[in-house]
């Protein structure tokens, strides 16, 4: 009898994890978590990417939003703000393999700098494993909030970047 009641033990045991397992299957626990890094600049020049004259930004706020792929329902949502270095940090801890993260720009302290380019607000990010890194960290692309007006030194600069891209 004693027997019987603990196979039925196990069983339910096992049925339990395994019904927890396929909830959970979704998002993957990660030993270590991960580390998600990027930063916020000036768009000095408003060109879309950095400059020799990009400035990045203390305390712009950002958003990290993992979606599921398919209904695009929210799965995680994380604000973050950038350091003196213009480098937000966010600690994560699941690996979101199969959901589509971004991070977004939310605001800007600098009053001339802080409009938003409905193309350039938001960037991709990949938090997961990945078997050619060991490190936990990752990078998402910088993301730029546009200066009221391109610095006079821009149009100079412009050209040379051209003729940079030119040689590519
Ligand atoms: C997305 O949601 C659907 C419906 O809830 C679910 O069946 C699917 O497993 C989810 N996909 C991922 C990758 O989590």
């Amino acid at each position: 009898m004693a027997k019987l009641q603990d196979s039925i033990a196990i069983l339910l045991i096992m049925f339990l994890i395994s019904t927890f397992i396929s909830l959970g299957a979704a998002v993957k626990p990660s030993a270590n978590g991960f580390v998600l890094k990027g930063k916020v600049y000036c768009d000095t020049c408003r060109s879309g990417f950095e400059t020799s004259v990009t400035n990045y930004i203390e305390g712009a706020k950002v958003k990290l939003q993992c979606k599921n792929a398919t209904t695009h329902v929210l799965i995680l949502t994380m604000d973050g703000t950038t350091d003196a270095s213009g480098t937000y940090t966010m600690d994560i801890k699941d690996d979101y393999s199969d959901e589509v993260c971004s991070v977004e720009l939310v605001s800007s302290p600098q009053s001339d700098c802080k409009e938003m380019k409905k193309d350039r607000n938001s960037v991709q990010v990949m938090i997961t494993e990945n078997s050619g890194m060991s490190s936990n960290v990752r990078y998402a692309n910088s993301l730029g909030f546009l200066r009221t007006q391109a610095m006079p030194i821009c149009k100079k600069l412009m050209v040379k970047y051209k003729i940079g891209n030119g040689h590519h």
